[in-house]
């Protein structure tokens, strides 16, 4: 029963929202408590559709509050722990680490030490999946690709808090027993993602005319993976995978920034015509690079395949048309999320209840 009981964190964010959404719906689940502290990135209306569910709790709170999390895990019962909470931006992490380190080392050492307390030695049915990023393990040149044995190096302060909580986590499998499984994905796409993020970003920015800023060269690689599929993986990670273990995630859809730039303008063009006569291509910008901007990342995803027979099931260019068009269909979610509407949600839907 216990497995069938889950606290999820970060799950008003862009992964952990759909997360939520397709477990609610695909998995056998009793009770799914949802802790997400409502920071810029969490937005109540990616949720507005299961908030009626009876098997679904949301509790406004921070991971950090180490008496909430006990006390949540002891009121439900918990058994898994689903651990998306995060500061997940690169770019805000070099303008502004402390957040970052706050809560992603900080925030999953809280989590880890109120599992340890809690669940104790019975831990038999448990498990506490802790969701990470391929950044951890660098930058690659133009060959190769991230396996789950890879050293880590990271680069950003953002991808060093992802790397301390990883540590973090697998430390606390060996020293405590405590049921730890890490995953480690590429980047992600699709509904509910916040537009500081490069394809939300260009989508709305090219719809609305305005310039689409691409750093450096625009030759830097990423990994695309559709959120539904990297949803699915957690999943089967939770269903299948033996904790201690890391598995890796990826979209085996390797791209330059400046392809997916161009695909977006392309198929914008097709769907709404070309703006005022010109292709949209011609709002691209070269601008100042990241510092410390990685190169490429690509994720070698033989173990999670061949172990629990996990592989992508949305082509890149299947996905990106599919996110394009719910960009297109969802403009009053885009809308609050601009205005910065979307963050009086809570107080409209919870506050009194
Ligand atoms: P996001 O920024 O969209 O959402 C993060 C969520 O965490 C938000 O709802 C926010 O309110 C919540 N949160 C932040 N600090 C909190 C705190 N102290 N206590 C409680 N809640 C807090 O992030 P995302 O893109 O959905 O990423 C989710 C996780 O997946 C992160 O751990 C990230 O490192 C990892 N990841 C993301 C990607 C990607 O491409 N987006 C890829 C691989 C791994
Ligand atoms: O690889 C997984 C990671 O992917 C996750 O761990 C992070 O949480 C997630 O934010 C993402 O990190 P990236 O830095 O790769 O994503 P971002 O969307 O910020 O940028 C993608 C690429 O596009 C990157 O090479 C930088 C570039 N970029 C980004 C923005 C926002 C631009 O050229 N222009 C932009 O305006």
């Amino acid at each position: 029963m216990t497995g069938k009981r889950l606290l999820v964190t970060g799950g008003a964010g862009f992964i952990g929202s759909n997360f939520v959404r397709m477990a609610l719906a695909e998995a056998d689940i009793a009770c799914l408590v949802n802790l997400d502290k409502l920071t810029y990135a969490g937005n109540l209306r990616s949720l507005a559709d299961v908030e009626d569910d009876a098997r679904y709790v949301f509790v406004r709170g921070d991971i950090c509050d180490r008496p909430l999390v006990e006390r949540l895990l002891r009121e439900h019962d918990i058994g898994t722990i689903v651990h998306f909470a995060a500061e997940s931006h690169v770019d805000r992490s070099i303008v502004g680490p402390d957040a970052f380190v706050r809560t992603n080392v900080v925030g999953t050492f809280t989590l880890l030490e109120a599992a340890r307390t809690v669940w104790g030695d019975d831990v038999a049915n448990r498990r506490f999946l802790h969701v990470s990023t391929d950044e951890v393990y660098g930058s690659l040149g133009e060959t190769g690709y991230f396996s789950e044995t890879t050293p880590y190096d990271p680069r950003s302060p953002y991808s060093a808090s992802k790397a301390g909580s990883d540590h973090l986590a697998s430390a606390y499998f060996h020293t405590y027993g405590l049921p730890v499984l890490i995953t480690n994905c590429s980047n992600n796409y699709g509904p509910y993602q916040f537009p500081e993020k490069l394809i939300p970003l260009i989508i709305n920015n090219a719809r609305q005319g305005k310039e689409l800023p691409v750093y450096g060269d625009g030759r830097n690689v990423r990994d695309w993976l559709y959120v539904d599929d990297h949803c699915r993986a957690i999943l089967a990670v939770l269903q299948g995978g033996r904790p201690g273990e890391t598995y890796n995630i990826g979209g085996n859809s390797e791209k330059q920034n400046i392809e997916v730039v161009q695909t977006i303008c392309d198929l914008l063009d097709v769907k709404l015509g070309l703006l005022d006569g010109r292709p949209r291509r011609s709002l691209i910008r070269f601008v100042k690079d990241r510092a410390g901007h990685d190169r490429r990342y690509a994720i070698d995803a033989t173990k999670i395949r061949n172990e629990l027979g996990w592989k992508p099931q949305v082509r890149f260019e299947e996905g990106i048309q599919k996110t394009i068009d719910w960009y297109l269909e969802h403009q009053d979610w885009l809308d609050a999320v601009l205005d910065g509407s979307y963050q009086d949600y809570y107080a409209r839907m919870y506050e009194n209840r």
